[in-house]
């Protein structure tokens, strides 16, 4: 549990009607996503107050906060000295820069919300787990689709899931080409499936090729779990079309989930037909669309820091299981890297992850 300090200070800069001053580091593509869902939240009476942004690249971050309000720095040292008071942050910068900012971030007594992958490195990672214990933060990580409200109201429809089936496809955008696919979209998946299938992974298969960028673009991965489930992965930045779509069987059922569209379909096969045991004409299959109330991921995402940052308490997506999924993800990498040098593909060889 990555329950953080409660001294007197702390818990008088969070008491339920002051607003929690808020920052986001790294106002790029995403990150001014960030700064948009804060001032939102703000208008909406959440108490939250979005102060400042920051990006090295001053241009951007003066146009970002101009945009939502705020004021623009250069640096997390820079915003300190004007705003102290400063209790929480998004971090949003290229993942290789993620631990020096969550540090400074984080020996500055703020809690951070670091986007996904983690880390570069499970060194970074564990580092970053060290500096949450230390200076007693509360840390969540930013996998995204946790907050997907398909994916909310999955939750309680898995009974034994044996089968995964996942394709993340999308087109090809030059944005986080310092990471392979792997790290920059597989991983989503990995982290609902590792949280869905809720057993420890026996063995990884995985092919990958890089194809627009130097680093592997798409990837096709088999895992393994020690409860005997399967899960067959296809994510690619390098498609034609956009699908975002995880399947799974458990008995008697199947179940259909578009994170796009936000959408669960359930086939169940009726107990009459399930119990005879031999095979059925006509079986009785019953098709459920249980109901999704839809969101955007990112408001449900922050706001579910923010209460854990208000609380003190655990966040729903802890450092622990952003490690455990980068740790995946690294996995995965080693496994296309030694399934490229067998079959003799030179350029996966030379891809680093
Ligand atoms: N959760 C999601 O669905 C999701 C989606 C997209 C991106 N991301 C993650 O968000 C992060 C940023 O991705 P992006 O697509 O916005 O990248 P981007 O390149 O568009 O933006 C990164 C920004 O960070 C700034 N930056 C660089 N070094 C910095 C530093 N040391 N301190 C502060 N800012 C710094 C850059 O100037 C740039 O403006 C990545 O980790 C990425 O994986 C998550």
């Amino acid at each position: 549990m990555s329950l953080a300090g409660n001294q007197p200070a702390e818990s008088f800069f969070l008491r339920a009607d002051n607003p929690i001053s808020v920052a986001v580091v790294g106002v790029g593509v995403f990150g001014r996503n960030h700064a948009r869902v804060y001032q939102e939240l703000e208008q909406q009476g959440e108490p939250v107050r979005l102060v400042g942004v920051v990006d090295p690249d001053l241009d951007r971050a003066d146009a970002v906060a101009r945009e939502f309000g705020c004021r623009a720095f250069g640096s997390v040292e820079q915003m300190l000295t004007t705003h102290s008071e400063v209790r929480a942050a998004s971090v949003a910068a290229p993942t290789v820069h993620h631990l020096e900012v969550a540090r400074a971030l984080m020996e500055a007594g703020i809690d951070v919300l670091i986007e996904k992958p983690l880390a570069a490195s499970l060194a970074e990672a564990n580092e970053l787990v060290d500096l949450a214990a230390t200076h007693k933060r509360v840390v969540q990580v930013g996998h995204l689709e946790r907050f997907n409200p398909a994916v909310r109201a999955t939750i309680p429809l898995i009974t034994q899931p044996m089968f995964f089936e996942v394709h993340r496809l999308s087109v090809f955008t030059p944005r986080s080409l310092d990471v392979d696919v792997v790290l920059d979209l597989m991983i989503h998946d990995l982290d609902i499936v590792l949280a869905f299938a809720n057993s420890p992974v026996k063995e990884v298969r995985a092919v990958g090729l890089p194809i627009l960028s130097g680093k592997v673009d798409i990837a096709n991965v088999r895992l393994e779990f020690e409860s005997g489930c399967v899960a067959n992965f296809t994510a690619s930045r390098v498609s034609t079309e956009r699908v975002r779509k995880l399947r799974f069987f458990q008995p008697q059922q199947y179940v259909s989930v578009d994170y796009g569209r936000q959408e669960v379909l359930v086939f169940t096969v009726g107990a009459d037909a399930s119990a005879a045991g031999a095979p059925t004409v006509n079986p009785q299959i019953q098709v459920a669309k249980p109901p999704v109330t839809s969101e955007e991921p990112l408001h449900a995402e922050l706001k579910s820091f923010l209460h854990a940052v208000r609380e003190r308490s655990t966040p729903v997506v802890p450092l622990v299981d952003g490690r455990r999924a980068l740790a995946l993800a690294l996995d995965i990498v080693a496994a296309i890297r030694e399934h490229g040098k067998k079959v003799g593909l030179a350029g996966i060889v030379k891809a680093k992850g």
